[in-house]
């Protein structure tokens, strides 16, 4: 009997007990960096999984591993198109996530998070499932207050460069609540921060991938303004352990939940941490900043602790010495002359 445990890829479980059936799991954007670590984990908690994902940042390489597993399929649709799926539980986690990746096609960004609750929270009603939102502390914004609280109603510049995507999300956000108000669908919203690890895509253009790029081929680590401003970031199966929680928390418990590493580090730290960890001959050097690029990133995440039981366990230098060791091992193979 083989399953899947995360990190490893398929290896011979013992507990059998693993695999009981607990019904389908729908995840939008299961190809993506975070769906599939999600795709991963409700397998071996028992669900069939069906990947519903346009590949459009997603990798079908992401969850190649996964295709042969007899309770996974994939199913090629963009969410801004209705569809209907029986499942009893939905993650949607389908949306362009990077800012490079969001603004590409603004439009498209704001229409996949609005079009997608849409198609997802109407399919959720027709089957009963409960369906869980990745929105994100986007919603903040570049806020007033730290940490961020989830009663926190955020500064967010309508009209910036950003608005597709944190407006798209805070626009999710309203109709999941409207569509539970309305017509009692179950649902969940977690909003995440930054969440890093392994099956980031090289060229993603997040902060973490950037740096850890550019230390292991000894390039200038680029810092876009003077690096103080702060981020909290949080590995990827620390991250996936608290949106399972959630969907597991009962009919009351519909968020919005912060979820993301309450440890706070200014980008220039990141930058000496990184450099630090892969022995990089690197120089750290500055760019101009971003436009509404936000100060300040800190999750207050009592109500997690408190409605969940969950806090982060991987420490920012262990989780990150995972996500260089999985970058050092792309650098050597066939994507490296792909990503240049
Ligand atoms: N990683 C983070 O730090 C972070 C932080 C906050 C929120 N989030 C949210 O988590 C979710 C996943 O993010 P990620 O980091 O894995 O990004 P990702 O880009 O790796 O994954 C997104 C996935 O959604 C798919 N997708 C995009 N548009 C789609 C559409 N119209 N129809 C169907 N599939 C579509 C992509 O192909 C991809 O597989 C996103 O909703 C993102 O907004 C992530």
């Amino acid at each position: 009997m083989r399953s899947f445990v995360p990190g490893e890829g398929y290896s011979e479980v013992k507990n059998i007990a693993v695999l009981k059936n607990l019904g389908a799991a729908l995840v939008n954007g299961g190809a993506g960096f975070l769906g599939s670590h999600l795709c991963e984990r409700l397998l071996l908690r028992g669900h069939s999984v069906i990947c519903l994902d346009n590949f459009s940042t997603g990798r079908r390489a992401n969850v190649e591993h996964l295709t042969s597993h007899p309770h996974f399929r994939i199913i090629e649709h963009d969410v801004r198109q209705p569809f209907d799926i029986e499942a009893s539980l939905i993650f949607n986690f389908a949306s362009p996530a990077s800012p490079p990746d969001y603004q590409r096609d603004p439009v498209g960004t704001l229409l996949t998070n609005v079009l997608g609750a849409v198609n997802t929270l109407d399919c959720a009603r027709k089957t009963g499932a409960i369906v869980v939102q990745s929105s994100t502390s986007e919603v903040y914004g570049d806020p007033t207050q730290s940490p961020q609280r989830e009663s926190y109603c955020g500064n967010v510049n309508s009209i910036g460069p950003r608005a597709c995507y944190d407006e798209g999300k805070r626009s999710a956000e309203t109709l999941f609540f409207d569509y539970h108000r309305t017509y009692g669908v179950d649902i969940k919203v977690g909003r995440i921060f930054n969440t890093y690890g392994p099956r980031m895509r090289l060229d993603d253009g997040r902060v973490v991938s950037n740096f850890i790029v550019q230390a292991l081929r000894n390039t200038d680590l680029t810092i876009y303004g003077d690096g103080q401003q702060t981020r909290s970031f949080c590995y990827v199966d620390d991250l996936v352990e608290g949106f399972l929680r959630f969907s597991a928390a009962g009919s009351t418990c519909h968020g919005p939940i912060n979820l993301g590493n309450p440890g706070e580090f200014t980008v220039r730290r990141l930058a000496e941490i990184i450099r630090d960890l892969t022995n990089s001959r690197s120089r750290i050097v500055h760019l101009p900043a971003v436009v509404d690029d936000p100060r300040q990133r800190r999750p207050d995440i009592s109500r997690a602790m408190t409605e969940l039981g969950w806090q982060p366990q991987i420490e920012l230098e262990a989780g990150l010495a995972r996500t260089v060791e999985y970058f050092d091992g792309l650098l050597a193979g066939p994507e490296r002359a792909e990503a240049v």
